[in-house]
């Protein structure tokens, strides 16, 4: 299975890459973010709750969200593969997920982090915020939700270098060149199998 955990800051670009992702190489996309954001839509329990968290830019706490997570994978069975996006963003649900994936005699096969300076991610959520309107894209949600990367996400870093499958991508320049960086080391690694 090629699993692909799309990582970066808030606005990075991991849905935009991600849709490209699926439809070149076939594979299902998880973003936890969206799934949470269908549940408040849907006005559900765990909508409620993820509702008091996203709005103040915080992150859910990780035994809920793991529970999540493991919930759509397991819809998820008989894939070629999955790429996580917004998931994992920190060390214990990245080493749950390691064990989740493992469990099912799978792995992680490559973590791309899609690497932008913060004023462009400023740049770009604020825009977003002016034409959709998604909750959390407010200067003071914007503020907390990257102080919470820069804390607690960005240590990921760190963990998938000692796994042997980080690989930074230049976030920057339109999406199709950034798409083109990405599809060129998947590429290597389907190659590889
Ligand atoms: P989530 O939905 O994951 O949001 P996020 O990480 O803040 O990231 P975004 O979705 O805003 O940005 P993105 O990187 O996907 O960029 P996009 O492609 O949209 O999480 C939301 C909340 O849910 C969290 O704060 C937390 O509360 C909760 N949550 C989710 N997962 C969780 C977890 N695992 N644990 C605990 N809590 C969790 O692009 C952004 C904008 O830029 C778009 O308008 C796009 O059109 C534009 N753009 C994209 N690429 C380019 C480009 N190359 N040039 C110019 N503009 C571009
Ligand atoms: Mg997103």
């Amino acid at each position: 299975m090629l699993n692909v955990v799309i990582f970066g800051a808030p606005g990075s670009g991991k849905g935009t890459q991600s849709e490209l992702i699926i439809k070149e190489f076939g594979l299902d996309h998880i973003s936890t973010g969206e799934v949470l954001r269908n549940e408040i839509r849907n006005g559900t329990g765990l909508g409620k709750i993820a509702d008091e968290y996203i709005s103040k830019g915080l992150l859910l706490p990780d035994e809920l969200i793991i529970h999540v997570l493991t919930g759509v994978l397991d819809e998820k069975r008989g894939t070629k593969g999955v790429v996580f996006d917004g998931f994992p963003r920190t060390i214990p649900q990245a080493k749950a997920l390691k064990k989740i994936l493992n469990e099912r005699g799978t792995d992680v096969a490559v973590m791309l982090n899609l690497d932008v300076e913060e004023d462009e991610l400023v740049r770009r959520l604020l825009e977003r915020g002016r034409l959709s309107g998604r909750q959390d894209d407010n200067p003071d949600t914007i503020k907390s939700r990257l102080e919470v990367y820069h804390n607690q996400t960005a240590p990921l870093i760190g963990f998938y270098r000692e796994e042997g499958t980080y690989h930074a991508i230049r976030g920057t320049g339109t999406i199709d060149e950034i798409f083109g960086l990405i599809k060129k080391k998947l590429e290597s690694l389907t190659t590889d199998c």
